[in-house]
């Protein structure tokens, strides 16, 4: 549509200084430090929504971060789609390693370099800057529901209540987010499903304090040399996850969908070369694409106990720690699993050490339909963009919410996301490609036009 075109190349660098000032609120939702910064974002993105041509638009408080909603209704009659994103983000350590400041945004090569720049604010953003440009050349099609939020890195804990205590307000007819990745501008892909999650955290306690490895080594068990050997344990020779009844339930996809999960283009040595591995690992017998889409996994995020600082220091340290997180996939439930993982952790626990196993945050895996007029508008609005019929595919990351928002409300997911792999999300130096934010804004607003058109 030649006023949606006119109207981004008119305001394309604004478009973009807006961004790079949501980038610089330090909005990291973990660290209780930036609590005013995460306010002050919430404060920002509800009014870029009213700048965009919302009728209303308001900051929700919660038990935790805020909920910033907004709407623009143009006709009851009409679908309305809600969109989801979130203004938080994932605290930028190890700072020492970004060639620029996390909150500092800088444009290298046609990328924005800064915490947040895909993850999710510049994917968030896109929705913002298509609903103006929507609003602003008369053209939005259907009605729209913005909702944004401030806690989807800590795991959405209070969105699952403003779902259940708003669900009147957040009636609509699909759920649209764009905080997922592509396989690459050349090859388009939308993602049809995300691996859920379950987390826990270990403590293994020994003796009732430090002692000298030399006076006590040998004779008295060292914690962290049990939990290394639990934590290894884990996975057996086919990286294959030990814990009992861990497989269960999921459900093996048929040789079809593995065949179709596996047309996605993959360059192994790219794949290497990029991370600067010699070799890949993984489970026995499936892919890499299997391997990250559709197969569980148990990783440690953090291990730590004993002496860290310079030098040696002959310790036996009387605790060590871990947290560990497992991405499931249907019909695994978060609490399910973390119940066997408690179970067969303290089984295995020697008596020699006191070992403690605390379940924490969770979501649900889900699988989006590839045949609903939701995904087919989506599709269709790719290939008016990129002039290319999208691959389905499964992301491996998680958004807890979105399994709420079909058991809560009843509605349906499309991820139309526009990230890359090696966007370096949750890393040092998180980019987003100014082509990939142009092109999500170009890209939205079809598929508002499709899915009303659908109705
Ligand atoms: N946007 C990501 C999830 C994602 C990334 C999905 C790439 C697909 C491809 C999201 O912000 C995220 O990081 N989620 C967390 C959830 C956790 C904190 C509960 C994740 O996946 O680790
Ligand atoms: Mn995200
Ligand atoms: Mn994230």
């Amino acid at each position: 549509m030649q006023a949606w075109k006119d109207y981004q190349a008119e305001n394309k660098d604004r478009f973009l200084d807006e961004l790079l000032g949501l980038l610089r609120i330090p909005s990291v939702s973990a660290d209780s430090k930036y609590k005013a910064d995460v306010a002050r974002c919430a404060d920002a993105v509800k009014e870029h929504l009213l700048k965009a041509g919302c009728d209303t638009a308001e900051v929700c408080a919660t038990a935790g971060h805020p909920i910033v909603y907004g709407e623009k209704i143009i006709d009851a009659k009409l679908p309305t789609i809600l969109v989801y994103g979130h203004y938080d983000v994932q605290p930028a350590d190890p700072v020492n390693l970004w060639t620029s400041g996390p909150f500092d945004p800088v444009i290298k090569d046609g990328k924005i370099y800064a915490r947040g720049a895909c993850d999710d604010k510049g994917q968030m953003f896109m929705h913002i800057k298509a609903l103006e440009i929507m609003a602003k050349t008369n053209t939005l099609p259907c009605n729209v529901k913005v909702m944004i939020e401030g806690e989807e890195e800590v795991g959405s804990g209070n969105l699952g209540k403003f779902l259940e205590d708003n669900t009147e307000k957040l009636k609509a007819n699909v759920v649209l987010i764009s905080d997922t990745s592509m396989i690459s501008m050349e090859h388009p892909s939308i993602e049809s499903g995300l691996r859920g999650l379950t987390a826990v955290e270990i403590e293994v306690v020994g003796p009732n304090r430090d002692l000298h490895s030399g006076v006590y080594g040998g004779a008295v068990a060292n914690p962290l040399n049990m939990l290394c050997k639990l934590v290894a344990s884990l996975h057996d020779e086919n990286g294959h996850i030990t814990v009992p009844g861990f497989y269960d339930s999921v459900i093996d996809l048929t040789d079809e969908e593995r065949k179709t999960l596996n047309l996605a283009p993959f360059d192994l040595d790219e794949y290497k070369k990029d991370l600067g591995i010699n070799d890949i690992w993984g489970e026995k017998g499936y892919t890499t694409l299997e391997r990250t889409g559709v197969r569980p996994t148990l990783d440690l995020n953090g291990i730590w106990g004993g002496y860290q600082g310079e030098g040696s220091k002959t310790v036996l340290p009387s605790k060590a720690n871990a947290k560990i997180t497992m991405r499931l996939v249907p019909n695994q439930k978060p609490s399910e699993i973390s119940a066997l993982f408690v179970k067969h952790f303290n089984s295995v626990a020697p008596g020699c050490v006191k070992v403690t196993v605390t379940p924490g945050h969770g979501g649900d895996p889900v699988v989006t339909p590839t045949n609903s007029p939701a995904y087919l508008a989506a599709a269709k609005a790719i290939k008016t963009t990129f002039g290319k019929d999208p691959i389905p595919t499964r992301g491996g990351g998680s958004i807890p919410i979105v399994a709420l928002f079909e058991k809560t409300l009843g509605l349906k997911t499309v991820l139309l996301g526009f990230g890359l792999d090696n966007d370096n999300i949750h890393s040092p130096n998180e980019k987003y490609d100014l082509a990939n934010f142009y092109k999500g804004i170009e890209t939205i607003p079809y598929f508002h036009k499709y899915f009303t058109e659908s109705f």
